[in-house]
């Protein structure tokens, strides 16, 4: 079943043609970092106007990527939600749009399914496993029982880690897309410098503000020109994954399934992606999607379409939502 589908939640617009939920045939992703970064992040109606603008370009080279005419395709997909309102319509449309111009069905895809599916992309991994999911918005650690059966063992009780992520690189003045520059900065750091505290919290929360704070004590103690930024980040960036991989690995061992993934825009840290790796030596099976999958993309989204569907009567009626 080949599966063209349309991931449009935040300031990604992306297309990708998928093949039984595992094999990309193609796979296009304009983002919108040049235009956000001199707001300093995402703004919502200008993301919006962004995704109008590209969204026939970036369709266009995706079916020329792939060869494939859209007489191919066995249906369209996009994403329905969580993300912002006014970028998912664009998306929805447009993919609702291909499905009834070429009579194929339409079908809707949850935001949050689609990153755990892209664990499936170029891999065998199956269900059941234990997911990490650390992106922007969400930090959950779900049990995946099976394709469609997924259920929520742990979430934040406060900040996503992509956003305190992007809040602590603000407080250091690293500039938009300030999560990813933050990891590369902590390679050049000392992850002892500072000790940042782990929260106290029941066993199905997370909570990263109390962490924020004490990044914001410790940057207040300087002046801009000898803030040591790569000594924060990288004891910052240490303290984030060791709370995640304890977390994800006691809830393996809690349900013995030995099986762990990561996924989200998050899941492309160096730091989580080593501790993953580390796992292995305990006797754990571990998958990470690769990083072009991690961060929002629609390849995942075509993923989830053949293999966890939201499943409605009409999926035409479908629309879209802004938090899960
Ligand atoms: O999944 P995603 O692309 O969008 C959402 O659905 O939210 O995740 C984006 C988040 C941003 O907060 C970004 O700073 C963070 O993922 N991110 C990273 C890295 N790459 C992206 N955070 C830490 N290290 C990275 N390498
Ligand atoms: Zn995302």
């Amino acid at each position: 079943m080949i599966i063209f589908a349309i991931e449009t939640s935040c300031d990604e617009t992306a297309v990708a043609i998928v093949k039984d939920g595992r094999e990309v045939l193609s796979n296009v992703v304009s983002s919108q970092i040049k235009t956000h970064e001199k707001f300093g992040g995402v703004v919502p109606e200008v993301a919006a106007r962004e995704h109008l603008n590209s969204i026939n370009i970036v369709i266009k080279e995706t079916y020329e990527k792939a060869n494939i005419t859209p007489d191919k395709i066995n249906a369209f997909a996009s994403t329905v939600g969580p993300g912002l309102v006014g970028c998912l319509l664009v998306g929805l449309n447009a993919a609702k749009t291909l499905a009834l111009v070429h009579n194929k069905p339409y079908i809707g895809v949850n935001h949050l399914n689609a990153h755990v599916c892209a664990n499936f992309i170029n891999s065998d991994l199956k269900p059941p496993f234990i997911c990490l999911l650390v992106s922007g918005g969400h930090s959950q650690i779900i049990y995946v029982k099976d394709y469609d059966k997924q259920e929520i063992l742990a979430q934040t009780i406060d900040d996503a880690v992509g956003e305190v992520y992007d809040k602590v690189a603000r407080l250091c003045s690293i500039p938009y897309p300030g999560g990813i520059l933050l990891d590369k900065m902590a390679h050049s750091g000392n992850k002892n410098a500072f000790n940042f505290p782990e929260a106290k919290v029941k066993e199905d929360e997370f909570s990263f503000s109390g962490l924020k704070t004490a990044v914001l004590r410790e940057v207040k103690k300087f002046n801009t020109e000898n803030l040591p930024k790569e000594d924060i980040a990288a004891s910052f960036q240490y303290r984030i994954a060791d709370t995640l991989i304890k977390k994800t690995k006691h809830f393996a061992d809690k349900l013995n399934c030995k099986t762990i993934a990561l996924a989200g825009g998050v899941a492309a840290n160096s730091e989580l992606r080593f501790r993953l790796e580390e796992l292995k030596k305990q006797g754990y099976k571990t998958n990470a999607p690769e990083l072009k999958y991690c961060t929002d993309n629609a390849a995942m989204v075509a993923s989830a379409a053949y293999f966890n569907p939201i499943k409605t009567k009409d999926s035409f009626l479908l629309e879209v939502f802004s938090r899960g």
